[in-house]
């Protein structure tokens, strides 16, 4: 019994910093302006620190679009990327080019949303995390705080 109750309050917490991902207090302005114009400034612990590199060296062409960034910023960039970044054990493979929604963390996580919501016109894609999860700009990715009411539990 007196063993039980550590583990039985570790798996009770762990799930619930899980959901919580604010952008660390060091975030250069210039990740949030340029990696946060198009779309959401991810968390940097979503992908691996080789994973960010990849994802770095081919911004001319990111996912049909032009990134690019001056060779200062991109080097604060990856910088911070790299410090911050997940590990491979927790997060699995994200492919080539690499993609957080294609880790197999991603996939685990969203194992019970239906195929027919990552293609709703609200939704779009995967990677428009905002579109589910109302609290994302700020890092919140509770299961409560859901922005399409069918996704709510
Ligand atoms: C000019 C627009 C633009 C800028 C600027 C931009 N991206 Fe993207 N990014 C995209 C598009 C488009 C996609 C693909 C989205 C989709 O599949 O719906 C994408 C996808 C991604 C993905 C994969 C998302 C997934 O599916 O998991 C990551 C990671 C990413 N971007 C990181 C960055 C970083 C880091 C920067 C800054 C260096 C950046 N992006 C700047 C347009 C941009
Ligand atoms: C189609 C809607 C949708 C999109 C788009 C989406 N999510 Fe989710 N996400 C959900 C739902 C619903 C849950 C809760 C799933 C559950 O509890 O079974 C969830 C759960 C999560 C969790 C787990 C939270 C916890 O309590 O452990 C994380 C982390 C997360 N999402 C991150 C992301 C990120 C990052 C993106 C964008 C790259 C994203 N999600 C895109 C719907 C979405």
């Amino acid at each position: 019994m007196k063993k039980l109750i550590p583990t039985l309050l570790l798996t009770i917490t762990l799930p619930a910093l899980a959901d919580r991902m604010p952008l660390p207090s060091d975030t250069p302005a210039s990740y949030r302006a340029e990696c946060g114009s198009c779309h959401l400034a991810y968390p940097p612990s979503l992908l691996t620190a080789g994973d960010w590199r990849r994802l770095l060296t081919g911004l001319e062409n990111h996912f049909g679009s032009d990134a690019n960034l001056g060779s200062g910023e991109k080097e604060a960039i990856a910088a911070f990327l790299v410090r911050h970044a997940g590990r491979s054990s927790r997060l699995g493979d994200a492919g080539n080019p690499p993609r957080i929604s294609q880790t197999a963390r991603f996939v685990r996580k969203h194992r019970e949303v239906p195929a027919s919501f990552w293609h709703d016109p609200r939704v779009k894609s995967a990677a428009n995390c905002e579109a589910c999860h109302r609290g994302a700009a700020n890092g919140h990715f509770g299961e409560h705080d859901i922005a399409i009411p069918e996704l709510r539990e």
